[in-house]
C-alpha cells in the first residue's frame, strides 16, 4: 500500500478519455482532485485506430485533471477493453515441507506454478489474480500465510491482453508525455469503484456499458473470477435510431439520451416527437415507439452477457447474486428494469464509492472505471483497497439530483416539465421536436 501518493487512472473509452488524479492520505483514504474528461479521439471499440488523435485526446484529458488539481502527472494506470483480453483460470500447487508454516516464498511458488501455463505468444498477462487458497485440502482461505500443511493449492485468474492493442495504447500514452505504470481491464476497475462491503461476500456481475462495447466482469468474493466482452455497446442503440428515423448519428444520440427507454413501459406515454429526416420530410413518433426501436439492441446485449455466462459458469440466476451497471449507456432509463427482467437478478447501478475529495463530480457509473483505475493503483492486487471500506473514509456526495436506479425501484418518473429536465446538450434545430403533451401543461 502507497501512502501521501498520487495515484491517477486514465480511462480511455470509445466515446470518452477520462483523467482521475487520485491523493492516497495515511491510512489509505483515497480522495479523488483532479478529473478531465474530452471526447474520445482516434478510437474505435476500445482500439486505437488513429494514434495521432487518440494521443492529442489523451494529452487533452491529461491537462484538464492537472489544471484542476495543481498536479503534474508523470504516469498513469490504463484501461483495456476486454475485446483484447483472454482470461483462463490456472490450478497451481507447492507441496510445503512437515512441520513448516507456509510462508510468502511458498504462496508464491504456488502462484508461479498456476502462472506457467503455454500462452500464445501474441498474448501479454495484464493480471496474475490469485483467487482462494486450499491448506490441505481446506478451502476458501484468503491468507494460507502462517499455516501448516503440506499442500498449497491456488486457482489463479490470469487476464492476457493481445500484443499489438497494448502495444498501440501504450504508444499513444507514451507520445502523451506520460509512463505506463500498469493496464487493468476495463470492467474489474468499474467493479473495484463500485462493489459495496456486503457484495465483497458474493458473486456479482459487474456489466460496464460503454459506447463501443460493453466489458463484463465476474467478482467472487471480491475477487475477478471471469470476465467478457460484448462487441456492442450505446453506439449500436444511436446507430439503430439514426437508421429507422433517417436522421443523423448527433441527434440520434441526442434523442436516445432525453427521451429514450429500454422498456417502452417506462417511455413518457404523453410525449410525440416531430421529427425531421435528413431529407426534409417530418413524421411524428411517440416516445413508446421510439423505446420500441431501442429495446431488442438492449435486450440483445443482455441476452449475449446471459449466453456467456451460462456457457462458462453455469445460469447466471444460480452463480450470481446481483448485477450492478455502470458506463455511461448504464444511464438510459429502464435499463436496469430491463437487465433485471433478462438476468432475473436484482440489479443496480453502480457509481464510484468509498472516496473523497471531488465525489460530486465523479459519482456517476460512466467515472467507475477511472476511478477504479486508482483504486487499482493503489493495491496492484486487483481487489478493493480494505481502506475503502475503513470506518474512517469520507462518505460520498450523490451526485446532484440523479436518483440511485434500483432495478426494485418504482421506474424513475419521467421529468413533468421541461424545466424540471436534466440539463442535456440541445438538440440542434433539424430535428424538430414537439413535446405536445408537456407544453400542453405548461404554457
Ligand atoms: N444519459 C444517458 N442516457 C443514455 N445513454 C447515455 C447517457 N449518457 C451516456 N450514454 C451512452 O453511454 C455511452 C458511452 O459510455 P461511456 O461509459 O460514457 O463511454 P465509453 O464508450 O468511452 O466507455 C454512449 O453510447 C452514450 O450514448
Ligand atoms: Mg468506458
Amino acid at each position: 500500500m502507497k501512502d501521501n501518493t498520487i495515484i491517477v487512472g486514465l480511462d480511455i473509452g470509445t466515446t470518452k478519455i477520462t483523467t482521475v488524479i487520485g491523493e492516497v492520505a495515511e491510512g489509505g483514504t483515497v480522495d479523488i482532485i483532479g478529473e478531465g474528461t474530452v471526447h474520445s479521439e482516434g478510437m474505435k471499440r476500445g482500439s486505437v485506430v488513429n494514434l495521432e488523435r487518440a494521443t492529442q485526446a489523451i494529452r487533452q484529458s491529461i491537462q484538464t485533471a492537472e489544471r484542476v488539481s495543481g498536479v503534474k502527472v508523470e504516469s498513469v494506470f490504463v484501461s483495456v477493453a476486454g475485446n483484447h483480453a483472454k482470461a483462463i483460470t490456472s490450478h497451481g500447487l507447492a507441496a510445503i515441507r512437515r512441520n513448516q508454516e507456509i510462508v510468502q516464498s511458498d504462496v508464491n511458488r504456488a502462484i508461479e506454478n498456476a502462472r506457467a501455463v503455454p500462452l500464445d505468444p501474441n498474448l501479454e498477462i495484464i493480471h496474475t489474480l490469485p483467487q482462494e487458497y486450499v491448506v490441505d485440502g481446506q478451502e476458501g482461505i484468503k491468507n494460507p500465510v502462517g499455516m501448516h500443511g503440506v499442500r498449497l493449492e491456488v486457482d489463479v485468474h490470469i487476464v492476457a491482453g493481445t500484443a499489438g492493442p497494448l502495444l498501440n495504447l501504450r504508444r499513444c500514452v507514451q507520445e502523451a508525455g506520460l509512463h505506463v505504470e500498469g493496464f487493468a481491464l476495463h470492467a474489474l476497475a468499474s467493479g473495484l469503484a463500485t462493489l459495496e462491503a456486503a457484495e465483497q461476500g458474493q458473486t456479482v456481475v459487474v456489466v460496464d456499458m460503454g459506447g463501443g462495447t460493453t466489458d463484463v466482469a465476474v467478482f467472487k468474493r471480491g475477487n475477478l473470477a471471469h470476465s467478457a466482452c460484448i462487441p456492442i455497446g450505446g453506439e449500436h442503440v444511436t446507430a439503430d435510431l439514426a437508421q429507422i428515423l433517417k436522421i443523423p448519428m448527433e441527434e440520434a444520440e441526442n434523442v436516445k439520451r432525453r427521451y429514450g427507454a429500454a422498456l417502452p413501459e417506462l417511455a413518457d406515454q404523453d410525449l410525440t416527437l416531430e421529427i425531421t429526416t435528413s431529407s426534409g420530410s417530418t413524421h411524428a413518433i411517440t416516445a413508446f415507439e421510439l423505446s420500441r426501436i431501442i429495446k431488442p439492441r438492449m435486450s440483445e446485449i443482455f441476452g449475449m452477457i446471459r449466453d456467456e455466462i451460462d456457457q462458462t459458469l453455469g445460469p447466471v440466476e444460480l452463480v450470481a447474486q446481483g448485477v450492478i451497471l455502470t458506463g455511461g449507456a448504464a444511464l438510459l432509463r429502464g435499463t436496469p428494469e430491463l437487465a433485471r427482467d433478462r438476468f432475473r437478478l436484482p440489479v443496480r447501478v453502480g457509481r464510484p464509492r468509498g472516496i473523497g475529495g471531488l465525489t460530486d463530480i465523479v459519482a456517476a457509473p460512466g467515472f467507475a472505471a477511472g476511478v477504479g483505475l486508482v483504486l487499482y493503483g493503489i493495491g496492484e492486487d486487483g481487489r478493493v483497497p480494505a481502506s475503502v471500506y475503513g470506518p474512517d473514509v469520507h462518505e460520498p456526495v450523490a451526485a446532484p439530483a440523479a436518483p440511485v436506479a434500483v432495478a426494485t425501484d418504482l421506474p424513475a418518473p419521467a421529468p413533468s416539465a421541461p424545466v424540471t429536465a436534466k440539463p442535456e446538450p440541445k438538440p440542434s434545430q433539424g430535428l424538430g421536436e414537439r413535446i405536445r403533451g408537456w407544453f400542453k401543461d405548461w404554457m
